[in-house]
């Protein structure tokens, strides 16, 4: 028997009620396998943890994170805390504590899912960067005036660029696009054009191009049937896949995987949505996102056949459409779609 031991942060609104969701569809993945077993640690930092500790996480918190195979997170956020802390105090040291650089987020329309695009060839990923960048949190502010920084290392730059093109050489795929705004950005968007130049001479045999960030938003809605790989910065990729995810029909469906690609540190698995305060605690929060998300840590932990009966039994629920929740058109409730999800991995 196989025992997975895995660290839980469900955080604040839907996140709580997804990441619920997630370990009976993780129980049953299980007990289907028959020769893997699910040990979870649930941790309940978020905002309520906040507001009664004073902080997001006790000091000792990337300690107790680390001892796991892997981190499955809701979301974080909720009214009464700042954003900014709640992110800044949880989500990211997370990612950038345990060098989770790679934040590889697909945007595929899965069957059964409706795009708002009259285009329903959509099949890419996007590869964020995740340590750097925008996201630094360096900067300062007085009353007449706010500076943040950006941060873009050579050691940043390049791995994240190399890691799309080996990404796109690993499956079979030969177009890799890099998000830019060098017309603008003269410091940090040079400097990151530069380093993808140097990366592509590399990769000869790839067809590698750039565009800037406003006219690639633009693009996503026209030819979404022309990307496969996009790289682009933590703010950059951010922005790219609410609008990826949108394409596919809502932001619930699409999941983001924090790799460190090099296994020294767990990697963190989340649907790409916050907490949804709006609908949070009426139960009808798409799981899809989560389960998705699921299933490319499943990947990563090379249980693919597990991996792969999850994928099947979402998009056999989408397709059939009856117990769908409201954001794609359904009725159901977040655990009718799950049970909907569970009953199609028991087959
Ligand atoms: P959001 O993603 O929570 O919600 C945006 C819209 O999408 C809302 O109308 C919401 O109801 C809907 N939505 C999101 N997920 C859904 C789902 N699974 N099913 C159905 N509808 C869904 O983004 P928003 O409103 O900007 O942020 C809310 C809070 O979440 C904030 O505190 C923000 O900082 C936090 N946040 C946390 C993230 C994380 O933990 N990774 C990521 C994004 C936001
Ligand atoms: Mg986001």
């Amino acid at each position: 028997m196989k025992n997975y031991r895995l660290n839980l942060i469900p955080g604040d609104g839907i996140g709580v009620d997804v990441i619920n969701e997630g370990v009976r569809v993780l129980n049953v993945l299980a007990e289907k396998h028959g020769g893997i077993k699910f040990e979870y640690n649930t941790l309940p930092w978020s905002c309520a943890y906040y507001l009664e500790h004073g902080r997001m996480m006790p000091a000792d918190g990337m300690e107790i994170l680390r001892d796991c195979d892997s981190i499955l997170l809701g979301a974080v956020g909720f009214p009464g805390v700042p954003d900014h802390v709640s992110l800044r105090d949880l989500l990211l040291p997370i990612r950038t504590g345990f060098d989770q650089y790679v934040n590889m987020r697909p945007i595929k329309l899965l069957p059964g899912l409706n795009s708002p695009l009259k285009n329903d060839k959509i099949d890419f990923v996007v590869i964020r960067e995740n340590s750097e960048g925008e996201y630094c949190g360096q900067g300062e502010t007085t009353d007449e005036k706010s500076i943040q920084n950006a941060i873009f290392t050579r050691k940043g730059t390049e791995r994240i660029i190399r890691y799309a093109f080996e990404y796109a050489k690993a499956n079979n795929m030969n177009k890799v696009l890099s998000a830019t705004k060098s017309n603008a950005l003269n410091h940090s968007m040079v400097f990151w054009d530069k380093i993808f130049d140097e990366v592509r001479a590399r990769y000869g045999n790839m067809e590698s191009s750039q565009m800037h960030i406003d006219a690639l938003a633009g693009f996503f809605i026209m030819h979404p049937e022309r990307l496969q790989v996009v790289v682009a910065s933590n703010l950059f990729g951010d922005i790219l896949t609410d609008l990826g995810s949108a394409m596919l029909g809502s932001i619930g469906i699409s999941p983001s995987g924090n790799i460190n690609p090099e296994g020294k540190y767990p990697s963190m698995f989340e649907p790409i949505h916050g907490s949804a305060p709006d609908i949070a605690g009426k139960g009808i929060a798409n799981p899809v996102g989560t389960f998705w998300a699921i299933a490319m840590m499943l990947e990563q932990l090379k249980e693919n056949a597990s991996a792969d009966l999850l994928m099947d039994a979402i998009c056999a629920v989408l397709k059939e459409g009856k117990f769908v929740t409201p954001d794609i058109g359904g009725k159901a409730t977040t655990t009718e779609m799950t049970d909907a999800v569970i009953a199609g991995i028991k087959g």
